[in-house]
């Protein structure tokens, strides 16, 4: 289970959280939000290689940062595109040729443990394609765009996904290829293999690990990371 490589989409603009730059550099107890996220590959003993996406202004920024952790995986920070789907294809193609087997995992989730990443790649090495999800604790409902209540969702088929998510390479090129080609797109990279009809794998993840995606996500995600250190 060795020789895995990391994609880390992080080439987003952030807007949700309004902090007026990309979300990622943030800083919680004291560390950015990405070097936060790089730091559990970076100690997984399973992983080989790192590689970054960032947007072109912020690639010799998130090259210093690496630069200045010492992070020794990060292979190269390239630049992403317009979609999350075109950042996750560009990093794709960025992992060397021995990496056979792929986890992407958003730059915006510092809060993944060492111990839950490791036992994630564990559960799945089975699977070819494998996400990471949790049980929804509210009474889901859809609506129309006037809100209009339509109808209540059964919350035990219903799951919010995180990253990461673990691909035999293969089969997440064509995916992407096949995607790009369509013009598909998805949230993640999951949703690229579900259009083709391809079989995708749920394990239970972890509550706490959330996508720092609204101001009030700096506040709990500081929290959980204080508590970890006390
Ligand atoms: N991402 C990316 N390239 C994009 C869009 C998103 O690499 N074109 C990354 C983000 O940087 C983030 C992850 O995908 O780490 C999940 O996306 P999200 O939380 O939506 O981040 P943003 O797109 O930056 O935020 P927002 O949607 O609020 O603008
Ligand atoms: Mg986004």
């Amino acid at each position: 289970m060795a020789n895995i490589g990391i994609v880390i989409p992080a080439a987003g603009q952030g807007k949700r959280m309004r902090a007026g730059c990309n979300k990622q550099f943030l800083v919680l107890m004291g560390q950015p939000i990405l070097a936060h996220t790089i730091r559990v590959f970076e100690e997984s003993n399973f992983v080989s290689e790192i590689v970054i996406v960032g947007a072109e202004g912020d690639i010799s920024v998130i090259k210093e940062l690496v630069y200045h952790q010492g992070f020794q995986k990060v292979a190269a920070v390239c630049k992403g595109g317009v979609l999350r789907q075109d950042s996750v294809r560009a990093g794709v193609r960025a992992l060397s040729p021995a990496i056979q087997r792929i986890v992407v995992h958003d730059g915006a989730r510092p809060l993944l443990t060492l111990q839950a990443f490791n036992q994630f790649l564990e559960e799945t090495q089975e699977y070819p394609a494998a996400i990471m999800g949790v049980s929804i604790k509210d009474t889901v409902k859809r609506v129309n765009l006037a809100g209009n209540v339509l109808e209540t969702l059964p919350r035990e088929d219903l799951r919010s996904v995180q990253t990461p998510q673990v691909f035999d390479r293969g089969i997440l090129e064509v995916a992407h290829y096949q995607a790009v080609s369509a013009g598909y797109y998805g949230t993640d990279d999951a949703s690229l293999l579900e259009w083709m009809g391809y079989p995708v794998q749920m394990v239970e993840g972890m509550q706490e690990n959330i996508k720092v995606t609204t101001p009030e996500d700096l506040w709990l995600a500081e929290r959980i990371l204080a508590m970890r250190e006390s």
